[in-house]
């Protein structure tokens, strides 16, 4: 997106420059699977549309879709008759299965990357390599991956985790898509000579390493910056990270609200990025208040 720039040409002093990120918010899984759950509620006919765990960690967009009739319930809780969004992380084929056999209507927000993932974990399986996932294995997406090939995986989350595998010999590795593609590597290495024979498969999504590449160039060129992201998610609290490498000032926040004016005294450019969950109104909400705030220091009465 291009750089803003403060709409109050007729102000006194000089207003501060608001930068977006060239890439921030929403990835396409995400946009994908929050489309379709608004196109579930419009076709609904009354019926309940319900997603099964949050279909994004964003409580302020969870919120917006309750208002607009889209609940979260987990499998036990699921109403008759219900249209169920399944989230962008997937679900093991199993659970797939047991909801079609209580006739509920499916709509699947699986990501393409995911369904790309569950699809080499399968293939290397059959081919009898030893799957060795780099991810957290109680993250749903990997969860949802280990139903497709019997939970016969091994999955480490660190180079350290690799490193305690016994030595292995065909082995196949798919990666959790939001992982890092250095940590990635790093697993890789290990695994390598640990293994006779070693099958990567490239499954790790471009979409948080574009916002990634993207805060690292913003945060060379502002004084202050603004991630908008939830504080438990791994992926905005990874963007302020990359982002105090050269923007010490970096700072996440959830809401506009949270923007405290009297830290941007004295700034002449400010950065805004947001992490994969923060849907664009909640960005159009921040660069509004930063507006505001630029007209205000601008204008001291
Ligand atoms: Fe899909 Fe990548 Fe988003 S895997 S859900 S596009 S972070």
């Amino acid at each position: 997106m291009p750089a803003t720039r403060p709409p109050d040409g007729k102000s006194e002093g000089k207003t501060m420059e608001i930068v977006l990120a060239e890439s921030l918010g929403f990835c396409m899984g995400v946009k994908r699977a929050v489309d379709m759950a608004y196109r579930a509620i419009e076709k609904s006919d009354g019926r309940p549309v319900v997603t099964l765990g949050p279909l994004i960690h964003n409580s302020q967009e969870i919120e917006r879709l309750q208002k607009d009739g889209i609940s979260v319930t987990d499998e036990d809780a699921i109403p008759e008759n219900s249209t169920v969004i399944i989230r962008a992380h997937g679900v093991t084929p199993q659970a797939f299965e047991a909801l079609k056999s209580r006739g509920l209507k499916i709509m699947d927000g699986t990501c393409p990357y995911v369904h790309y993932s569950q699809r080499k974990a399968l293939e290397l399986y059959e081919a009898g390599y030893t799957v060795v996932i780099a991810g957290d294995r109680n993250h749903p997406e990997i969860r949802g991956i280990l139903g497709y090939i019997n939970d016969e995986a091994y999955a480490v989350k660190t180079v350290e985790e690799a490193q305690a595998l016994a030595n292995l010999d065909r082995v196949g590795t798919i990666a959790q898509t939001t992982i890092s593609p250095k940590k990635y590597q790093a697993i890789i290495d290990v695994l390598r000579a640990k293994s006779r024979e070693l099958k990567v498969c490239e499954t790790i999504c471009d979409a948080t390493e574009e916002n990634q590449k993207a805060i690292r160039e913003l945060s060379a060129e502002v004084e202050m910056l603004y991630v908008i992201g939830g504080s438990h998610s791994a992926n905005s609290n990874k963007l302020v990270e990359t982002a105090r490498e050269k923007c010490p000032r970096a700072t996440l926040i959830e809401t506009a609200g949270e923007i405290n004016a009297e830290d941007l005294r004295g700034v002449n450019r400010v950065g805004v990025s947001a992490g994969a969950s923060t849907p664009d109104w909640m960005i159009q909400s921040v660069v509004e208040r930063l507006r505001e705030i630029s007209v205000r220091l601008a204008n001291p009465r």
